[in-house]
Parts: structure tokens; C-alpha cells; sequence
């Protein structure tokens, strides 16, 4: 156990035991505040194992509001199916708990105006998995910009090619529309999200496409697994996100940035700045997000700055709920020009 004795401590109860749940255990055990007490899951659970597997006590429950009665929790971590996440967030913060809320925050606009009005309504604070602005790789591109050395961007792409096929585990549940939802909201968000760090939110409208492999793999799926929004922002910039689910090819993030002093492809740039040679690219060392693989995520850092935050009662930098759901308008408004055929929405 790290815990910092000097700093509160946050007991988590975590909702769902899939693949993400594993994943955020561990991070949220590897914070200085936080520590996993309990886990609520519809399949029957074993405590004593899951206590010796994440090496401290754990609890587990098979019914939400079980395990929301305990006044011990303090922080309910939501990683269950989409259609559920609306449900339990709201009696997650009418039971006076601070929310870790995995993307996507719901599948619906009505059911994510809910959740922040719950949330507001009650005192609680949001963490939406938005992890990937935690990334090194996102982190070092956001300094960059902020030094000024691609000036002011004009043009921006980052998109999202990853091949979710049977090969995954929430294949079973994220090939329906009721919990997948759309390309973006199943997985290309994260692309979207990106977008809108590196550029800001301030999105005048957006046009949508969107279609699917012919390719037998992806049959299962009820929606469209491939989608390109064009973005269009209120200070004249204009940006592109390809949402790709349905590939066969290696995960790829890619990142293309232009501006006023330079550009930047991924982890290479040129900067007019660096009087550098602009017939190729200089270098930037960071870890990419090259992996759709859980445990690659940086998780961590995102649950340690949410703990941070609520130890100064303030709202979370980056994924707060009110940061994740100017990306999630974002994308409900690209869902919507998709379903008419690329029609422009506007915001
Ligand atoms: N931020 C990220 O990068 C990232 C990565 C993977 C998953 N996720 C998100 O995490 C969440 C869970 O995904 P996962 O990959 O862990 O999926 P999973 O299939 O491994 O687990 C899904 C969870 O839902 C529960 N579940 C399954 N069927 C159920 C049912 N019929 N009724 C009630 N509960 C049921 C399972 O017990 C499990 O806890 C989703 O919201 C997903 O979008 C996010």
C-alpha cells in the first residue's frame, strides 16, 4: 500500500468486474488516496479472493444499492455496461458519492443532462475515463502547442483506428446499439476528446458520415463502425476525427496538427521557431497510445488528479464532468448530422 498518511483517503466501491474494473483497481490502489473497498457485481463474487488478489479488504455486493448504502464509500467507480451508466451515476450521487464514470458517460444527451444534474443537485464530484489526456504522449503535445511553437492551429486531424472484433471481451455487448451505441461513442471518442484538447471546445458545428466493413467479422454490429466528423470551430479553425472500430491493421492514434509556426504528425513536428530544417521532421521523445490494451492506459494519473481535486474540494482538471460533456455534445451533434446523411448540426 503507497498511501500517503498525511493526505484523506477515499474509499472506492467499484461497480462491474470486467476488463476496465481490473484496470482501474490497480490504478486507483496505486494512488496516494484512493483504495479499492468493495465491488458490486451481478455475477456472485468471491471476497476473500478478490481480497487477496488486490491485496486489501474488499467487499463485494451483488446489488447496487447495497452496496451505495455503505457510509463507508466514499467514491463509486462505474464501470458497467453503457445503458446502466445513467442509472447508477444518479444513485451513485443521490447517495452522496463523489463518481469515477467510465466513457461513455450514457449513451443518450437526456441521459447525460441527468447525470449532471444529479450530480450538481447533490454536491458531487465527476471523473469521466477520458484518460487519454492524461497520456504522455497527449501531455507533451499539449506543451508544445502551449509554447507557442506551431503558433496558432488553423487545422487539425486526430483520429482513432482500432479493430474491435471478437477478439474482445465487450464484443458480446458492444456489437448492440443499445450499449455501443455508435463508433464514436464506443471507442472513437477518445480521438474526438483529443481533438477538442488540443484545439479547444469551442465548436460552432459539425458534419458527419459514417458506414461499415463489408468484412464478415464486423457483421454482429447493429451500427456503423466507421465514421469521419468535420468540425468547424467558432474561431474559424476547422478539424477532422475519423472513428474507425471495424479495421484490421495495428491500434493507431493518429495525430496531425497545423499551424501558424509549424506542424505536428504523431511524435514528429516542425516549428519555424526552431529555425529548424522544414525538409524533415525533429523528433519528440514520449510514450505513445499505441495500445487499446487497459492496462497501457494512464488511468493512474487521471484517478491521483481526481483525488487531488477532491482533497481541495474543487472539480478535477481535464475529465471533470463538465470537461467530458462538451465533448460528449460534440459527439451526440456528429451522431445526429451521421443519421441524416451528413446533414451539418449545429452546436
Ligand atoms: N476508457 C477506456 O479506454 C475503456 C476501455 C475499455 C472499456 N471501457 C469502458 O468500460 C466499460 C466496461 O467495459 P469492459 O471492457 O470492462 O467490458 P467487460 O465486458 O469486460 O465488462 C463489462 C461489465 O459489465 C458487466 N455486465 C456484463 N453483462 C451484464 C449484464 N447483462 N447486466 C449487468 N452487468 C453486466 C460485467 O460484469 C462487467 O462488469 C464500458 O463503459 C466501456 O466503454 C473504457
Amino acid at each position: 500500500m503507497k498511501h500517503d498518511t498525511t493526505s484523506k483517503h477515499y474509499n472506492v466501491g467499484t461497480i462491474g468486474y470486467g476488463w476496465a474494473a481490473t484496470a482501474h483497481i490497480a490504478a486507483i490502489n496505486a494512488t496516494k488516496q484512493g483504495r479499492v473497498t468493495a465491488v458490486c457485481s451481478s455475477r456472485p463474487l468471491d471476497a476473500a479472493e478478490l481480497s487477496a488478489k488486490h491485496g486489501g479488504p474488499i467487499k463485494t455486493y451483488e446489488r447496487v444499492e447495497d452496496m451505495l448504502a455503505d457510509p463507508a464509500i466514499d467514491v463509486v467507480d462505474i464501470t458497467g455496461l453503457p445503458s446502466l451508466h445513467r442509472d447508477q451515476a444518479v444513485a451513485a450521487a443521490k447517495a452522496k458519492k463523489h463518481i469515477i464514470l467510465e466513457k461513455p458517460m450514457a449513451n443518450s444527451p437526456e441521459e447525460v443532462a441527468h447525470i449532471m444534474q444529479a450530480a450538481a443537485a447533490n454536491g458531487v464530484k465527476g471523473c469521466v475515463c477520458f484518460e487519454c489526456r492524461f497520456s504522455n504522449q497527449f501531455q507533451v503535445t499539449k506543451a508544445l502547442l502551449d509554447e507557442g511553437l506551431l503558433g496558432k492551429l488553423h487545422y487539425g486531424e486526430v483520429d482513432y483506428y482500432h479493430g474491435i472484433g471478437p477478439w474482445y471481451g465487450q464484443f458480446r455487448w458492444n456489437t448492440g446499439k443499445k450499449d455501443g451505441g455508435s463508433a464514436l461513442l464506443t471507442a472513437g471518442c477518445h480521438a474526438l476528446d483529443a481533438l477538442l484538447m488540443l484545439m479547444g471546445h469551442d465548436v460552432q458545428s459539425v458534419t458527419s458520415l459514417s458506414t461499415k466493413s463489408a468484412s464478415p467479422i464486423f457483421a454482429p454490429y447493429e451500427y456503423d463502425t466507421s465514421s469521419v466528423t468535420i468540425l468547424h470551430f467558432k474561431n474559424g479553425a476547422v478539424g477532422k476525427s475519423a472513428a474507425i472500430v471495424d479495421c484490421l491493421q495495428p491500434y493507431y492514434f493518429h495525430t496531425h496538427l497545423v499551424g501558424s509556426e509549424g506542424s505536428l504528425l504523431d511524435d514528429k513536428f516542425h516549428s519555424m521557431k526552431l529555425k529548424a530544417d522544414k525538409g524533415h521532421w525533429s523528433k519528440l521523445s514520449m510514450k505513445m497510445l499505441d495500445s487499446g490494451d487497459v492496462s497501457d492506459h494512464p488511468y493512474q494519473a487521471q484517478f491521483q488528479a481526481f483525488f487531488d481535486a477532491l482533497d481541495k474540494g474543487q472539480d478535477m482538471p481535464l475529465t471533470s464532468f463538465k470537461e467530458a460533456k462538451k465533448t460528449f455534445d460534440v459527439i451526440f451533434a456528429a451522431d445526429k448530422s451521421a443519421a441524416q446523411g451528413g446533414v451539418p448540426v449545429t452546436l
